[in-house]
């Protein structure tokens, strides 16, 4: 689906579907009608009010067929529900309008964006929302259904502005969020796919692959021997139990000069979480396949980068194992040793993201970055605390949390921040190693974090917890492509902060 911008006239432009929100103009009250359109379908609008028709509720929708006074085949109205929209409404709104747009059985629409206001922000950063939810709602999780897929007929989708002032850039940020949307569709496609097809050489070919799309774009896979070698003794006693080679996936974009300090993504990459010897119960347990969501929003970050040559360096870091029981498996009580030097007494194997987390941590200091962000599926406890609707964030850096908290609300994809107090940390006690690698019944996600914390040097460092976020279960059962949209936005700051 194609998404742009044009300065248009709503009343003669020709369209399969011009679609209407009624005002939510911040001193009006709801309900306006919008500003640039005729008497006709002001009366029209009026009626439909009166009949009690459209509705005040966010999200709700008429579609009149043949409507007069127009070029466009159908009116969609929507009522935007509230006088003045924040970024959270305007989501659900744009979310509205796109699924609706799709069930219709129409090429192209036309959208007015002259109506909708959201407080303290530009049209710019509406149409980029717009463009990354269209495309984002493009998406379909059916690839290994063997029956016929439909295919949205939607093909184009123009934002109109009643002038041609700023232009060029509302026509940038729909290919901005055009291409995040691509990045967060590739993400949801690797955590949809089946541990079976998506196992760590699967994740390590797409890293290849996104790499042969770009000269800025180099890629490094690591295999055990040399993850031996490199003494990643932790890494390693995951992938103890499994057929499945494990894999350290490294990739580098150079947007900037090759100098300067990049920022590191590193991203938990279990492809399939039996829990190992500390096995898990049976329900539920194929989602098990989504713990390598980490891995797969830093790989749709990197498709975002290949697209959008941002002017800053990256460096993708992902450990990429699948924990098995088996004969050879590591048990509770087994202690080993951390590239970092530090030991580790194993009490519960299927706390087994640290366990890799922190010897691609260490690993990741050799790119000696300025920022490191990991992004895991890492707690249950996550999910009992935050639910699906924010990411846990723990961070050492005031200055980085806030600004990965503002890119959170800009785009909707919001994190929570929790503690990583030295309370917390002395949870981690063990009598015969540096630590354990759980911290008791409490607090697990700080617990989750202050173990990681341990291998952290001096620099800013934020934990990203996903475990609620990063994929739905139930009848909507499908991965988000969480926290992708989340850093694409701090990354694009980053970028023009340099
Ligand atoms: N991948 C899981 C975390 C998880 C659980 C994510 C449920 C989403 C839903 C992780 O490896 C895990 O098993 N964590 C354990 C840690 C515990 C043993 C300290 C957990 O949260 O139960
Ligand atoms: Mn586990
Ligand atoms: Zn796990």
């Amino acid at each position: 689906m194609q998404l742009t911008a044009a300065a248009c006239d709503l009343l003669t432009k020709k369209t399969d579907c011009l679609v209407l929100v009624l005002g939510n103009q911040q001193d009006d009250p709801p309900l306006q009608s919008p500003k640039h359109i005729d008497t006709t379908i002001e009366d029209l609008i009026k009626k439909l009010k009166e009949s009690g028709d459209i509705k005040e509720t966010i999200g709700s929708s008429i579609v009149i067929n043949n409507p007069d006074g127009l070029q466009a085949k159908r009116l969609l109205i929507f009522s935007s529900g509230e006088k003045s929209l924040n970024e959270q409404s305007f989501i659900k709104l744009a979310t509205s309008v796109g699924s609706k747009l799709i069930g219709l059985p129409i090429k192209d629409a036309l959208i007015s964006l002259e109506d909708i206001a959201i407080c303290g922000r530009e049209k710019t950063w509406e149409a980029q929302q717009f463009s990354r939810i269209l495309g984002e709602q493009n998406y379909s999780s059916g690839s290994l259904k063997t029956s016929i897929k439909k295919i949205p007929s939607l093909k184009k989708v123009t934002l109109a502005l009643s002038s041609a002032v700023d232009l060029q850039k509302i026509k940038q940020a729909c290919i901005l969020g055009s291409s995040i949307a691509k990045g967060v569709n590739l993400s949801r496609y690797l955590g949809d796919l089946p541990g079976n097809i998506c196992t760590p050489s699967y994740l390590a070919t797409e890293a290849e692959k996104l790499a042969a799309q770009h000269p800025q774009v180099a890629c490094k896979i690591l295999n055990e021997k040399e993850m031996t070698t490199l003494g990643m003794g932790s890494l390693l006693s995951v992938t103890a139990g499994t057929q499945q080679p494990a894999k350290m996936i490294i990739l580098q974009y150079f947007g900037a000069n090759k100098k300067d300090s990049p920022v590191a993504l590193v991203g938990k990459g279990v492809t399939f979480d039996s829990g190992g010897i500390s096995l898990k119960s049976g329900a539920g347990m194929d989602e098990m396949k989504y713990d390598m969501c980490g891995a797969a929003s830093v790989l749709g970050i990197f498709s975002m980068l290949i697209d959008m040559n941002l002017r800053l360096n990256v460096v993708g870091i992902i450990p990429a194992v699948e924990n098995m029981p088996g004969g050879s498996a590591i048990k509770p009580g087994d202690i080993v040793t951390s590239m970092s030097g530090q030991t580790i007494e194993i009490l519960n194997t299927d706390a087994e993201g640290r366990l890799i987390l922190c010897d691609a941590l260490t690993y990741a200091n050799r790119y000696k970055p300025k920022i490191m962000i990991d992004i895991a599926t890492l707690t249950g406890a996550c999910v009992m605390t935050l639910g699906g609707h924010a990411s846990a964030l723990l961070s050492n850096n005031d200055a980085l949390a806030e600004s990965l908290e503002i890119a959170g609300n800009s785009s909707g994809d919001r994190v929570w921040r929790l503690p990583l107090w030295g309370e917390y940390d002395k949870q981690l006690k063990s009598n015969f190693a540096d630590m354990a690698n759980i911290g008791g019944r409490t607090a697990g996600t700080i617990t989750a974090a202050c173990f990681l914390a341990r291998f952290i040097k001096n620099g800013a460092w934020a934990h990203l917890d996903i475990a609620g976020t990063a994929w739905k279960s139930g009848a909507d059962k499908g991965s988000t492509g969480r926290p992708v949209p989340l850093l694409a936005e701090f990354l694009i700051k980053e970028a023009s902060n340099d």
